[in-house]
């Protein structure tokens, strides 16, 4: 009878053992066209099932909401506002910092905590006219307020993260009052009221109603994949600000282990998994971003759109002036 109990007591706790490892559990911001294939090959080489749940929205409210119940091992999201939000919130904890995550990550691509890492980079850059602005082949961000730009440029809302994360870059290298001038003076060359998404800025190039557009690398080529957008890419001309000097802005998507994984070991082997060479390979073919691990080759396409110097401040002194760009693009009334 004793012999039977523990024998079952062994087979109970080798059996959650057994489940402990064979799963892990994402909550993803990123799309499955992304994520699925990337997710696959992890299955494949690792053995540990995957499970996923999509969303564009909610999820972190979801997490909040779960609390210690939530079944979540591992978060993915779409940009670096989310990643810090998780972390602010609470929702994460550190993942191990070993060989393998310090060998794919430079160390300004995550937090010095532990509790997030990017996972891919896009540049911030300029676009300009192929028609009207062709003689411009290199610009800064600095020089985006130079008066000859007055009434061309294009951008979406500042208070987007993308446009924040740039802002909040501006302030690391120049201060707050120069980077309020700064800001100042782009409102002021503005061609509109800051609006709509990263490609309809290139869209108003196309259109005529600026010479010059803010916006991220990969939708000049998600632009050039799809037929009724093509017309937008290929009125423009991709330019990396700075890439002579400090180097382009980068934003990063990432990842975290959310606060109360239950399977813990298995969401470390993701994080490790997604920072390797073969799912940097995956992210830099079919969204055609940036990867961040060392030696890992873009796209052909982009490519072929030169090479750039990188502004490596690191990610952590972004996040401490992000509520600093928020308050400057209101006092400067940025979007209205
Ligand atoms: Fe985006």
């Amino acid at each position: 009878m004793r012999i039977q109990l523990w024998l079952g007591m062994l087979l109970c706790s080798l059996a959650s053992v057994a489940l402990a490892t064979e799963r892990v559990n994402i909550y993803s911001f990123r799309q499955p066209f992304l994520i699925e294939p990337i997710l696959a090959e992890f299955s494949a080489q690792t053995g540990i099932e995957t499970r996923v749940i999509f969303a564009q929205d909610g999820l972190l409210q979801r997490l909040q909401r779960e609390g210690r119940l939530s079944p979540a091992d591992v978060v993915l999201t779409t940009d670096f506002a989310n990643l810090l939000e998780l972390k602010q919130l609470g929702l994460t904890q550190p993942f191990q910092l070993n060989n393998t995550l310090t060998g794919n990550i430079p160390a300004h691509l995550r937090d010095s905590e532990q509790h997030w890492l990017a996972l891919t980079k896009r540049t911030r850059n300029v676009y300009v006219s192929r028609d009207r602005s062709a003689d411009i082949t290199d610009i800064t961000y600095e020089q985006l307020v130079e008066p000859r730009f007055k009434g061309k440029i294009c951008t979406r809302s500042g208070k987007h993260p993308y446009n924040l994360s740039l802002i909040a870059s501006m302030i690391a290298h120049h201060g707050e009052v120069e980077a309020e001038q700064w800001l100042r003076g782009l409102k002021a060359n503005l061609a509109r009221k800051p609006q709509g998404n990263d490609r309809a800025q290139v869209r108003a190039v196309y259109e005529g109603l600026c010479d010059i557009a803010i916006g991220n690398s990969y939708y000049l080529g998600k632009m050039l994949e799809d037929e009724n957008q093509i017309a937008w890419a290929e009125s423009v001309n991709i330019l990396y600000p700075n890439r002579a000097e400090r180097g382009t802005h980068i934003n990063v998507s990432g990842a975290a282990i959310a606060r109360h994984a239950p399977n813990k070991n298995a969401a470390q082997a993701l994080l490790e998994f997604l920072s390797s060479a073969k799912a940097q390979e995956i992210y830099a073919q079919i969204n055609m971003e940036y990867p961040v691990k060392p030696g890992v080759a873009p796209s052909a396409l982009i490519q072929r759109w030169g090479t750039f110097k990188e502004d490596e401040l690191a990610l952590e002194i972004i996040a401490k002036y992000h509520q600093a760009a928020l308050a400057l693009v209101d006092k400067v009334r940025f979007d209205l």
